[in-house]
């Protein structure tokens, strides 16, 4: 194809997981040892807060312990280097990319160091443990939540996300199981509106046969390899 103009990268726990952040759905992966009904939906949280917010508190506290790995920095060096539009639109709750030093991304499925007020609805940085309930910065309730998006709730940004997907000539995926919907169905949307479309992940994912091009292994590789092409 023509040298891209316009990039859309989707990104999901994959490009994480060499960082030593466990990804979903692997053999052993995060929803083996926990329920999605229990941690990741508004009923779950509804029946026992304290073990929903003692999860995300554990996962919150792990991003200490983790550092961004090569496939983070590539990207990190596409969004200083290339001069076209970029988007990198993470499912991630983590904030490897913006520590590898990535600015164009947008967390559609929120943040792990960010809180949710129930009361005021406004979204504020937060760092810390929410078990012991400390109060929105905002409003003052004690009614913080994880501003992490559950099962039954709509991702942040869909508008902006669609928009920049409309105008891509370029969608690539990297590490993610296309099990989860909106995102999964990116890929569609883009190659419908004109983009070329390239997957990058460890195995073929359950959406591959959608993408122009599949190239399977590490994002540690595979990611940097492909940044050298479009910098190139
Ligand atoms: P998954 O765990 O579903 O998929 C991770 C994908 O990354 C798999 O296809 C793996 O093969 C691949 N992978 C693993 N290690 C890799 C590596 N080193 N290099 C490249 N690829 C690798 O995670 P997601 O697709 O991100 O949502 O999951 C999507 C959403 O489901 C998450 O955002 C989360 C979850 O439920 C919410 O919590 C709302």
């Amino acid at each position: 194809m023509a040298a891209p103009r316009n990039i859309v990268i989707l990104t999901g726990a994959g490009i994480s997981a060499e960082s030593g952040i466990d990804t979903f759905r692997a053999e052993g992966g995060l929803w083996e040892q926990h329920r999605i009904e229990d941690v990741a939906t508004p009923e779950g949280f509804e029946r026992d807060p304290d073990l929903v917010l003692n999860f995300y508190d554990m996962r919150r506290a792990a991003l200490a312990t983790v550092a961004p790995n090569p496939a983070h920095e590539a990207l990190a060096r596409l969004d200083a280097e290339f001069d076209g539009e970029l988007l990198i639109v993470t499912q991630n709750v983590d904030d490897l990319h913006e520590r590898a030093g990535a600015r164009r991304v947008l967390h559609m499925h929120g943040e792990l160091k960010s809180a949710l007020c129930r009361i005021c609805e406004r979204r504020t940085p937060f760092e810390g443990t929410m078990r012991q309930r400390p109060a929105c910065p905002m409003c003052e309730s004690r009614s913080l939540r994880p501003d992490v998006v559950w099962f039954g709730e709509m991702p942040y940004e869909m508008d902006r996300i669609y928009a920049a997907l409309r105008a891509a000539d370029l969608f690539v995926s990297i590490g993610t199981s296309g099990a989860v919907y909106p995102a999964a169905g990116f890929v569609r949307d883009a190659r419908e509106m004109g983009a070329h479309t390239l997957e990058l992940n460890l195995e073929r994912s359950e959406g591959s046969h959608w993408f122009h091009e599949s190239r399977q292994g590490r994002a540690g590789e595979l990611v940097p390899a492909w940044v050298e092409e479009i910098l190139r």
